[in-house]
């Protein structure tokens, strides 16, 4: 894209600093711990050692003879106000503190107020309570068979532990295409659990004004306005109307999704303020973050896709049991309850498809959700670009090639998937060419058969997603049954400069850069006279928040919007100074002329100080404009990512040597902004690819509870990133813009997968579940008798 900005303005496609990052980098940013109140009061959880349990009495005597401990809440307290059950976002229900059972190991037992975070987790170490094991379901397929024990017990006509059953596609088209395939391969591939692990945990401080009957909730949330209008349904029987309560979300350390949903903490701490009277601060340590906050993934997928002999694909069914733990509290789209997991005809032009999905309950915390992607993209691009790798395996044909005889091609868009989708522009063999390009693919091959002659295991894996990112459309989008959209306001001050508010909220993302550099675009305005403002319910425009990349194909697009709606005033205005006509006056990012008489202009400036000063009569005053967008269609990013690995045979390690991501999100609006996406995207997808999951063992104990068993990359671990991109506008986005923080996390796990299983594949391995630890390689060399 050609800029159309100077420098100094700053519009889109200048890779200008990040306008957050001087207050970042000397410690200046605003976390919610950094919050302080004065009488401020500090909560602890107590917390269940069993994953199934009943509870028979909670003794609190110890613990409130600690000093500085003001009370124990329990779920009979909260029972009084009908507070110890709260709603998930997918419409089941979640205790805040038990009455009666636990449901996981970790699960919130008791709360202890305190005057200091010391005082409250010395009265939880000693809150006494006693437990009658209950027998623990884990496993999911187990969970589903008969007599086995019902955990919602809860639910009066609850008999077993199936959730809901959903499916999408033609079942019978699938069937017949499957049947009459020349090929099909199947598999089981299970995605495991995982955890978002952002630096910065969960937590909040409310604070309840008894003289203002005001509700201020200082908390990590990726969607405040939405957690204000839930608060206000939850708890408006207690008096919070949702005029007063007001949701500030300060600079948040990493989302990643798993900051969407409601935690128990939350309505522990609004409770116990809205009792007292008093701000009550609740912070959650590493361990609880771990082991009680949402989780993601948890896949069991049976995946069977067909083919010619040939090699053009033809099919793809999908069966997958997803496990929610004990309860459904997962952010999806009301309408999907396996999110977007529908995109699983990847890249390719699939003619028919079919998907089911059953969520199960287990003793585990709840969750499922978006971590880092759009609402269960990860899974089925796994699924995909595995099950694509296995085909072009079992065929014998390169896998690069076999994508790109299998691609939807670029005349191809608009193009409706076999599951629905309307994709909405695409170049995929662009992006594979440029990365096959990059990174020498020919030379690679001929490397690897070399090397493989002579025993050394060399593997090269390609990963080509394709990306849904952007909800709204409001149609088809809400949660709760609040509308899918976004919004941005704009204020001109007199003398030029703006202030934009927005309803979604960066948590490292680099939006009060970006947002000012689309609005720089669009006005002319530099991007440094605009203050980019989210995250507070009492200024900022309503809007749904900022998860599953959604915020520049959405807000990004209000912005847009927005700012023509400036635009359109300042018209006006321009042509009452210039004494022209509306017509005869052409824009250029930052002026209107007069046709024909360039001299003869008025800078934004000018119109923006007229706007309050000298405006034409019967125009109202001031230059201000908001846009609620609600996108007709979603966005869809895409790329190809080429991974190559060397496998030691001596300990199954598995070593990145190359990787090249070429990402593709349209016409970009920061590319430094954007390269730093992908890179921590590509970080946060070598995770679970190779280190990162959380089990429990088969009564409840989790396993990965601490960083000391689940395995964060660092620096050591990760390899050189090489990026590229290529730039396929989307059609219908105001700015051509489509998403891209998600996309390199949703892409890497199946390029290294795939990388692992082409250095095994002559062994006759067909499939690694991840994480591929060295232990599971090691295991199958062994089985194979490469090694000892
Ligand atoms: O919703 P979220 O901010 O997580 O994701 P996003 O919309 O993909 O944007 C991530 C960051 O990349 C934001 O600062 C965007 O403005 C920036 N970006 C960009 O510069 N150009 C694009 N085409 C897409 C995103």
């Amino acid at each position: 894209m050609a800029l159309r900005t100077s420098p100094e303005v700053g519009g889109m496609g200048h890779s200008i600093k990040r306008k957050e990052d001087p207050r970042f980098i000397r410690g200046r940013g605003t976390y919610v711990d950094d919050v302080q109140l004065p009488g401020m009061l500090y909560l602890d959880i107590v917390r269940s050692p069993h994953a199934h349990a009943k509870i028979i009495k909670i003794d609190t005597a110890k613990a409130m003879a600690v000093p500085g401990v003001l009370a124990v809440i329990t779920g009979q307290d909260l029972a009084k106000y009908n507070l110890h059950w709260m709603p998930t976002l997918m419409s089941d229900t979640q205790m805040v503190l038990p009455v009666e059972k636990v449901m996981y190991q970790a699960q919130e037992v008791a709360a202890v107020l305190a005057t200091s975070r010391y005082a409250a987790a010395d009265g939880a170490a000693v809150v006494e309570v006693d437990y009658e094991p209950l027998p623990v379901v884990v496993d999911p397929k187990k969970a589903l068979e008969p007599g086995a024990p019902v955990l919602r017990t809860d639910k009066k006509d609850k008999k077993d532990n199936h959730i809901w059953h959903w499916e999408w596609g033609d079942r019978a088209a699938t069937e017949r295409a499957i049947a009459e395939a020349d090929v099909t391969v199947k598999q089981d591939i299970y995605i495991p659990r995982i955890h978002v692990a952002s630096i910065e945990t969960c937590g909040c401080i409310a604070h309840f004004d008894k003289v203002m009957d005001k509700l201020t909730v200082w908390m990590t949330t990726q969607a405040p306005h939405a957690i204000r209008t839930v608060f206000a349904l939850v708890a408006g029987h207690v008096g919070l109307a949702e005029h007063k309560i007001r949701i500030i979300s300060p600079d948040i350390g990493g989302g990643f999704g798993g900051k969407v949903p409601v935690y128990p903490g939350y309505v522990i701490a609004v409770a116990a303020s809205v009792l007292t009277g008093k701000p009550v601060k609740w912070i959650e340590d590493r361990m609880e973050n771990l082991q009680a906050d949402s989780f993601a993934r948890d896949y069991h997928i049976t995946a069977e896709l067909a083919a010619k002999k040939d090699g053009t694909l033809t099919a793809l069914r999908i069966k997958t049991l997803a496990d929610h733990g004990y309860a459904d509290a997962a952010a999806n789209p009301s309408k999907f309850p396996a999110g977007l997991f529908h995109v699983c005809t990847g890249s390719y032009d699939l003619k028919a498809a079919h998907v089911e999905v059953d969520g199960v309950y287990t003793n585990k915390p709840p969750g499922g959700i978006a971590y880092r992607c759009s609402f269960r993209v990860t899974e089925a691009v796994h699924t995909i670009e595995r099950m694509t790798d296995l085909m072009a395996h079992q065929l014998n044909i390169d896998p690069a090639e076999f994508r790109l005889k299998n691609f939807i091609n670029p005349e191809q868009f608009p193009y409706k998937s076999a599951l629905g989708w309307e994709y909405d522009s695409g170049n995929y063999a662009g992006a594979l060419h440029k990365a096959m390009d990059t990174i020498g693919y020919a030379d690679l091959r001929r490397e690897q058969a070399e090397k493989r002659k002579r025993g050394e295991l060399m593997g090269i894996g390609i990963s080509s997603f394709t990306e849904i990112v952007g909800a709204g459309p409001s149609k088809h989008f809400d949660i709760l049954g609040i509308k899918m959209f976004d919004s941005c306001e704009i204020r001109i001050h007199p003398t030029g400069k703006a202030i934009a508010r927005f309803g979604t909220k960066s948590q490292g993302q680099g939006h009060e850069t970006t947002y000012a550099q689309i609005l720089a675009e669009e006005l002319g305005i530099p991007a440094k006279d605009i203050q980019v403002e989210e995250g507070d319910t009492d200024t900022a425009p309503y809007g749904l928040g900022t998860y599953a990349s959604r915020s520049t194909p959405v807000a990004g697009a209000a912005a847009a919007i927005a700012a023509r709606k400036v635009r359109d005033k300042a018209r006006k205005i321009a042509a009452y100074l210039l004494e022209a006509a509306e017509d005869d006056l052409v824009w250029e990012p930052g002026k209107f002329s007069v046709k024909g008489a360039p001299g003869k202009s008025k800078t934004i400036q000018d119109i923006a100080f007229a706007a309050y000063t000298n405006h034409p009569q019967g125009m109202e005053a001031g230059l201000e404009a908001v846009s609620y967008y609600d996108p007709p269609n979603l966005t869809y990013p895409f790329g190809s990512y080429i991974c190559v690995v060397d496998v030691d045979k001596g300990t199954g390690e598995v070593k990145v040597r190359r990787f090249v991501a070429i990402d593709d999100c349209g016409n970009i609006i920061n590319p430094m902004i954007v390269q730093g996406q992908v890179h921590g995207g590509l970080t946060m997808g070598l995770a679970p690819a190779l280190f990162e999951e959380i089990s429990y063992d088969e009564i409840g104990n989790i396993q990965g509870g601490s960083f000391i068993d689940y395995l964060l990359p660092t620096a050591v671990e990760t390899p050189k990133w090489e990026t590229g991109h290529t730039v396929t506008p989307s059609p219908h986005h105001p700015l051509g813009a489509k998403g891209v923080g998600e996309s390199a996390t949703v892409g890497a796990p199946a390029a290294i997968a795939n990388a692992v299983v082409d250095a095994l594949w002559h062994l006759g391995v067909r499939h690694i579940d991840i994480p591929i630890t060295p232990a599971k390689v090691w295991k199958l060399l062994r089985e194979k008798g490469v090694t000892e």
